[in-house]
């Protein structure tokens, strides 16, 4: 359960990968198949714990689940529970994503608060405030959101923050009240884009996709639907910064450019070569050229995901000069700060920016991950460091990165994950 990598840093990455399916955008689809009775199938799903995590609450709450070669089927006829429990939320907080179909389906739920996280405070309290102003009453009990309405009638939600969770939530939930919902300050990222437009395809009304005010039309009568997930613009994201970290040349096929302007444009900032084909992004960095510091704040879509923060901070590192890494989505995600610093790298925090000064190389060390992306930012550290890491906790990383070892060998990086 606690494996971990052996790392030999130093070789450039070179040659191609292919792009899984989004994790978040597989995550809120398959809560919104529990919507349509029947057989709603999803392809291109990345197999991944989060994916099992999200099968688990589907299952409890009675749908028949299955995962097979990526194709994921979410039989919804036979649901009755109306409950998402503590055990499996507090693994992974996007369960809470069942609230708006719960809702949807039953006209109650109750679904557990997610706990702690390694990311800083993550509150619910949008997605609660949001589905309060649809009529919806909330009461708080022994952990637990419990959730229930007679009838849900449209309203006007003006987000404070942009939450693409509690985007989510929302449009799911006003799917069953009457009249038109109007979502102000809507997430705008691709996720909720694609899961906007399969709803549309199971039969709702919903305008303003991929802005951030949005009018869903309800009542809606929903049916199943058999969708492709996009790819995972992190994973994508994460793969051509490793290219780009060891100095290598590397392709990702299958994986959808204009989600990815943002961090394209940065890597050319800093002096990498990139060249879009089709589906297919190539990076690449000139023989012994040192990578630029360039300053990054992370921002809702389309600005810099906070998901790349962790592999941007690895690159700037290694690059030349000063940099300023700030993050606005979570202030306190930077736990991979003190691991890179075990590497050699030269980082200063202060409140939610860091301060870079890249040196010209890592060294090897031992270092320990705490969350998804901290782990890759890790990873893409120890690939570009000179000599032997270890990575530990990589479970971390098997909860978004499918067959990360695998497709890192692929590309040349020398990395074994040790069972333990
Ligand atoms: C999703 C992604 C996560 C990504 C994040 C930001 C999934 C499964 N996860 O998480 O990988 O890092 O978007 O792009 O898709 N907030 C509140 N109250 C709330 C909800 C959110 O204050 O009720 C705050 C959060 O603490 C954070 C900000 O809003 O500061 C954005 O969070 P949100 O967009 O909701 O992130 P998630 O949907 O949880």
């Amino acid at each position: 359960m606690l494996d971990r990598f052996e790392v030999e840093g130093g070789k450039p990455l070179k040659g191609a990968v292919t792009c899984s399916g989004s994790k978040n955008a597989a995550l809120p689809l398959m809560a919104a198949a529990l919507m349509a009775e029947g057989v709603t199938t999803l392809e291109n799903v990345p197999d991944l714990a989060d994916i099992h995590t999200m099968a688990m609450v589907l299952r409890f709450i009675g749908a028949d689940v299955k995962l097979e070669g990526g194709t994921l089927t979410i039989d919804a006829s036979n649901c009755r529970s109306s409950e998402a429990p503590y055990e499996l939320v507090r693994k992974m907080r996007a369960s809470f994503y069942v609230l708006g179909p719960l809702l949807y389906r039953f006209g109650r739920a109750r679904v557990s608060l997610p706990g702690g996280c390694a990311l800083g405070p993550r509150p619910v309290d949008l997605h609660i405030k949001g589905v309060k102003k649809l009529g919806c009453d909330i009461q708080i009990d022994a952990g637990y959101v419990v959730a229930k309405a007679e009838r849900l009638r449209g309203a006007r939600v003006l987000f404070d923050i942009s939450s693409v969770g509690a985007t989510g939530n929302v449009i799911m939930a006003a799917l069953a009240a009457d009249g038109v919902t109007v979502i102000d300050n809507a997430a705008c990222e691709p996720e909720i884009v694609e899961l906007a437009q399969m709803l549309v395809a199971m039969g709702a009304e919903i305008r303003g996709i991929g802005a951030n005010r949005l009018e869903v039309a309800g009542p809606a009568r929903l049916k199943p639907v058999r969708w492709k997930v996009i790819p995972d613009r992190i994973v994508a994201g994460t793969y051509l910064t490793a290219g780009v970290i060891t100095g290598g040349s590397v392709t990702v096929n299958a994986c959808r450019p204009d989600h990815l302007t943002m961090l394209l444009d940065k890597l050319d900032e800093a002096g990498a070569h990139v060249a879009i084909a089709g589906n297919s992004v190539t990076v690449s960095v000139e023989a012994d050229k040192r990578l630029k510091a360039v300053d990054v704040t992370t921002a809702v879509y389309p600005g810099f995901p906070t998901d790349l923060q962790a592999p941007w901070t690895a690159l700037m590192a290694l690059a030349d000069g000063t940099s300023i890494i700030t993050d606005t989505i979570y202030p306190e995600r930077f736990s991979h700060v003190p691991e890179l610093s075990r590497l050699g790298a030269k980082i200063q925090k202060e409140l939610n920016s860091i301060h870079i000064e890249g040196v010209p190389r890592l060294t090897g060390a031992s270092v320990m991950c705490s969350d998804i992306r901290a782990g890759a930012g890790l990873v893409l550290a120890t690939i570009a460091a000179q000599g032997r890491s270890d990575v530990l906790r990589v479970y971390h990383m098997d909860r978004g990165y499918e067959r990360l070892e695998q497709n890192l060998t692929s590309l040349g990086a020398k990395l074994n994950r040790v069972r333990e």
